[in-house]
């Protein structure tokens, strides 16, 4: 990193929570090991209450970024110097005064710049931390936001959200994070769409069948009970990664790719997607959900399937599946587009493997080698591991990180696109709120079945 970059001051509130423990320590223990972000970079975790760095930092598994999982002593020492504890009461105003303080000291004795404020913690929390921070003058143009989805639970209290938070921060202070956008795959999705005009001349309904987007993960809910049953397969997963990478799929490409047309780009793809039809969208729980989040009437779907229509000329036509899970058989994120073949039926298929496994295969039909005249499915296939040099990949969180301390907004979702993908799901969310059917159920490890005819 650049030595003449001031350093930013990082403050997370929600040290302790699961996020922080699951992605944001292990990102920064990795940056800081690898020396990619600025010179004495501090990071600073809030908490109601007394931490000791220690005990927080023993708690969490550091390592999962690091081959086999061992970690650099050198890299944990960096992040021990780096990191500090600050009691705070998100009510509390004599504790924003004091956090307040603190940063100008820091700004004073250590040449330290940008303040870079992240809320590791679900939107319900935001409103106090946010006025109070704005009251206390941590909103100056030093500031920057850092925000997790879900951006609001419905299209009403999304603008609700971002309203207030646009009442204390301008937009180009104000990240909305959408870690699927930062994935590696995700971010070559533009670059291979822009580079390949084998492809580019492809891009549209006359020869484009569907366009399916999938994030199936292995593992429940885990520890989260609280904010997922709130939450649900459909805002946790759908209205934001499933979204963005819907729009980076077949959004116009832009111009010039600066976050700015970027922007500009998602949004118009994304305003004229057509609201969502309730009749072609299917939810499931899981059995053992209801035990999980101790709540035996609880109606959450842990999977959610949705087709969708583009307004456009250029997509008319074209199926568009958004599909999400919890206690799948595995884990894995991926876009397949199938093309269409001769009198329209599905045939060749490009899938790009968001993750694990990341990587670009298509399918092509070729004659098997031998005296007959016989055809057989193969697959062109690229893996990341094998085409790239190994420990080149920098993790979604890590790239967050790396993007909000350098001011690039590229990879965030703006207030615009935000609000789009609300006004699309919303027919869904008034449908599965008034009407308690249609929620069916599945084993742990195995799909749920529906009738989609
Ligand atoms: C988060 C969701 O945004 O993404 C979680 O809230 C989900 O429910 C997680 O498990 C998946 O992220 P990743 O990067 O592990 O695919």
């Amino acid at each position: 990193m650049d030595d003449q970059q001031k350093s930013p001051v990082i403050v997370i509130f929600g040290i302790t929570g699961d996020l922080s423990k699951r992605k944001l320590l292990p990102a920064l223990y990795h940056l800081l090991k690898e020396d990619l972000l600025p010179h004495d970079t501090k990071i600073i975790g809030t908490s109601r209450h007394d931490i000791v760095i220690d005990d927080l930092l023993g708690s969490v598994e550091l390592c999962v970024l690091e081959k086999d999982n061992v970690c650099d002593p050198g890299g944990i020492a960096r992040l021990r110097a780096a990191l500090q504890a600050f009691k705070l009461d998100p009510i509390e105003d004599s504790d924003y005064e004091a956090l307040k303080h603190h940063l100008d000291e820091l700004s004073a004795e250590n040449n330290h710049g940008d303040r870079i404020f992240y809320m590791s913690l679900p939107p319900s929390a935001y409103a106090p931390i946010i006025e109070r921070l704005s009251q206390h003058g941590m909103n100056d143009g030093r500031s920057r936001i850092l925000l997790e989805k879900p951006f609001g639970y419905n299209e009403t209290s999304a603008a609700e959200l971002i309203e207030l938070v646009n009442h204390h921060y301008k937009e180009d202070q104000i990240y909305r994070i959408d870690h699927y956008l930062a994935k590696e795959t995700a971010q070559n999705l533009l670059t291979f769409r822009m580079h390949n005009p084998i492809f580019t001349a492809l891009w549209a309904r006359d020869h484009i069948d569907s366009v399916h987007i999938e994030a199936a993960e292995e593992l429940g809910i885990e520890n989260r009970a609280n904010f997922y049953d709130k939450t649900g397969a459909l805002r946790d997963l759908i209205q934001s990664h499933l979204m963005q990478l819907l729009a980076l799929t077949l959004m116009d490409i832009p111009t010039r790719l600066n976050s700015h047309e970027i922007h500009l780009s998602k949004q118009y793809f994304l305003e004229q997607l057509m609201p969502a039809s309730p009749h072609k969208a299917y939810r499931a729980q899981y059995n053992g959900y209801k035990a999980a989040v101790s709540n035996e009437l609880s109606r959450t779907e842990t999977y959610a399937k949705i087709h969708l229509e583009h307004g456009a000329e250029r997509w008319q036509g074209v199926d568009i599946i958004l599909e999400t899970g919890k206690a799948l058989p595995e884990k894995h994120t991926r876009i397949t587009v199938q093309f269409k073949g001769h009198h329209g039926q599905p045939h060749n298929k490009l899938v790009f493997q968001v993750q694990p496994d990341e990587g670009i295969s298509l399918d092509l039909f070729v004659k098997q080698p031998g005296l007959e005249n016989k055809m057989e499915k193969t697959l062109l296939d690229l893996t990341y591991d094998t085409a790239f040099e190994a420990g080149k990949h920098i993790d979604a969180y890590e790239r967050v990180l790396v993007d909000a301390v350098r001011a690039d907004q590229a990879l965030f979702a703006s207030a615009n696109e935000v609000m789009a993908t609300w006004r699309v799901l919303q027919p869904i969310i008034d449908a599965w709120d008034t009407n308690g059917d249609g929620l069916m159920s599945y084993e742990v490890g195995s799909y749920p079945l529906f009738d989609e005819s």
